[in-house]
């Protein structure tokens, strides 16, 4: 394992709930690779989260905010700043939530307030980040800002309901704004479309197990696990991925491009 590769490298690291948490394992390998963070979560899941342990651990703090509000993320910058003395290298939005998928309502029968709900959480505070860092021009140059994504933004999965839409949106911010933050600033903006990965967000949601299982037979690598994903977002924000931006990168152990597994092939044989 190479080292060092955020040596220097200052950011924020939102979304880890619990050590299932995709972000959970970024900010520790982040930590482990040198780099200096800020975690940060909605008020009301620090409450129920392990994340205390978790600052400890990478020696930091942590600063509640809820990613849909513009004064929270405008707070947590200005004091993520002074306390990281600088500005910031990287960005990790790791948040995910849909209270129709919490609800069990269906693709035909959503609750529409939910669904701006699940937008605003998922998607469009992505966009808010990137407008208060823009705004407060708290990114340095060569900067890397990684949103997590899942391929039910391409595809029909049944039970994703309206997350399905926000990845959709969540994938269009990232071209968006990484148009204007490459001219602006170069500052490199990505998804990672991952595996389903056992969390409390992946889940909670109908049918999991199923398509976990599904996804596990057919790539040909297998499902990617949360460490397997947290190495990936370290790549992308080391200096080492600086021209890629504005992609959603699939990180799936090939599932995105395979048609049909051997494994598969073999359970509808002899239908
Ligand atoms: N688990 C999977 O199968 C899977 C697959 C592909 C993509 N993803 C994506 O990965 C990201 C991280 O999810 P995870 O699987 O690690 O689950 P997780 O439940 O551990 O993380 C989701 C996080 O979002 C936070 N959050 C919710 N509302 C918020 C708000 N208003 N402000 C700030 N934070 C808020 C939660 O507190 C939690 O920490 C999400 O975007 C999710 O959609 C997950």
């Amino acid at each position: 394992m190479p080292e060092n590769l955020l040596k220097g490298k200052l950011g924020i690291i939102t979304g880890a709930l619990d050590e299932n948490s995709i972000a959970w394992k970024a900010a520790l390998k982040a930590h482990e690779q040198g780099a200096k963070f800020v975690l940060t979560n909605a008020p009301i899941a620090m409450r129920m989260g392990a994340i205390k342990e978790l600052a400890e651990h990478c020696n930091t703090i942590i600063i509640p905010a809820d990613a849909t509000s513009l004064e929270d993320i405008e707070k947590l910058y200005a004091e993520s700043k002074e306390y990281l003395g600088g500005n910031f290298d990287f960005l990790l939005h790791s948040i995910g939530m849909s209270p129709n998928i919490r609800k069990g309502r269906s693709y035909g029968d959503l609750n529409y307030d939910w669904v701006n709900k699940s937008y605003d959480v998922s998607a469009i505070s992505f966009h808010k980040m990137m407008h208060i860092a823009e705004k407060m021009d708290i990114m340095n140059e060569w900067g890397s800002i990684l949103g997590l994504s899942y391929i039910a933004a391409q595809r029909v999965y049944p039970f994703y309901t309206d997350m399905a839409d926000a990845k959709a949106l969540l994938e269009s911010i990232a071209r968006g704004y990484g148009y204007r933050y490459g001219k602006l600033k170069k500052v490199r903006v990505n998804t990672i479309s991952q595996s389903p990965t056992k969390t409390t967000a992946g889940t909670g949601i109908g049918g999991f197990d199923a398509f976990y299982n599904f996804a596990e037979s057919m790539s040909p690598l297998g499902n990617a696990s949360a460490e397997a994903c947290a190495d990936y977002i370290i790549t992308m924000f080391s200096d080492l991925t600086r021209y890629v931006t504005m992609q959603n990168l699939f990180h799936d152990g090939g599932y995105s491009t395979t048609g049909i597994s051997e494994e598969l092939m073999e359970q509808f044989r002899d239908l």
